[in-house]
């Protein structure tokens, strides 16, 4: 149900993080009920003057300390299960959703789709589709917040990080920065637009462009000159990118590495950090010479070719 006051719940994960919002709110006014009722009952019974029976009561106070001390962590033991159930179910999302790449800089929100289709400040949406970002800071800490979805996530310089929702009401919701960004965080708003999902497959091939990120990054792979190593017959070896994706890595000095988002922007970034056994360290970094946004579309290369295989390396 949506609770008076509030914002339309429109997404799955809404009435469940409502309902332990209430649930908070509730618990907090009956121990309120609890501590301030007995108090003000004794600041009356034993006021200056009155005659009231001041003898202490002679019982083992044992008890009521074991009471005192148990309720109280059943109560923080439960909230914790059931909070912690609420940010499981919304930091792991569904397999086979649809990938979006959010860059937060300032001051705007920009997204891309997998089909290549790009928006600044605006997110188009189909009903009822898992949906999963990707996000990264081109500068700062921003926080990409959707009260009618229910769902506020840190978007943080360096790193990426995922966040997910399922549309469940049509309409245009806010889409805020949540975090202090400098000088025009507060015009730093955008709008989230759920749609029917034949609607939103004619909104994207309206506006698609002739390549999908895929195929942005692949161009870029090229021109970048990465594959004159990774891809060609060169002097250089280095390793090939089919069907690494998403498996572990071996690196040199024996560790192992799990090739997701985070390992392939690092190998681009910070070559020299994970050099995969049996190579040799020679890959120039890139920090300096890529956008967050060209990293994801490489990356959204390297994940297209993730079951691929390999061919035949150069020696
Ligand atoms: Cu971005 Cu505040």
């Amino acid at each position: 149900m949506n609770f008076p006051l509030f914002p339309h719940q429109a997404s799955s994960i809404a009435t469940k993080v409502d309902t332990l919002f209430i649930a908070l709110v509730l618990l907090s006014l009956v121990l309120l009920a609890i501590i301030f009722g007995p108090m003000f009952y004794f600041l009356f019974k034993y006021r200056r003057g009155n005659k009231a029976d001041r003898r202490p009561l002679n019982f083992a106070t044992w008890k009521i300390e074991v009471t005192w001390t148990l309720v109280p962590l059943f109560l923080v033991l439960g909230i914790y299960s059931w909070a912690a159930t609420v940010y499981f179910d919304l930091e792991r999302p569904p397999a086979n959703a649809l990938e979006i790449n959010v860059i937060g800089k300032q001051w705007m929100w920009k997204l891309q789709h997998a089909e290549g289709n790009r928006e600044i400040n605006e997110l188009h949406v189909p009903l009822g589709k898992v949906v999963k970002l990707t996000m990264a800071s081109q500068d700062v800490i921003h926080s990409f917040f959707i009260p009618a979805f229910r769902i506020k996530q840190d978007v943080v310089p360096g790193r990426y990080v995922t966040e997910w929702f399922r549309p469940t009401r049509l309409g245009t919701y806010h889409l805020f920065c949540a975090e202090y960004c400098g000088t025009s965080h507060s015009g730093m708003t955008g709008s989230i637009i759920v749609m029917r999902p034949d609607e939103y497959q004619q909104w994207l091939a309206n506006g698609r462009p002739q390549e999908n990120l895929a195929q942005t990054g692949e161009r870029l792979f090229r021109e970048l000159g990465c594959s004159g190593c990774h891809m060609g017959s060169g002097q250089v070896r280095a390793p090939r990118l089919e069907g690494v994706f998403g498996k572990p890595v071996p690196l040199q000095g024996g560790q192992w590495a799990f090739a997701d988002e985070k390992y392939i922007r690092d190998s681009i970034l910070l070559p020299q950090s994970q050099i995969a056994a049996g190579y040799e360290p020679v890959m120039p970094t890139y920090q300096g010479h890529i956008s967050e946004e060209e990293l994801l579309q490489l990356i959204a290369y390297v994940k297209s070719l993730a079951n691929k295989q390999p061919l035949e390396e150069t020696k």
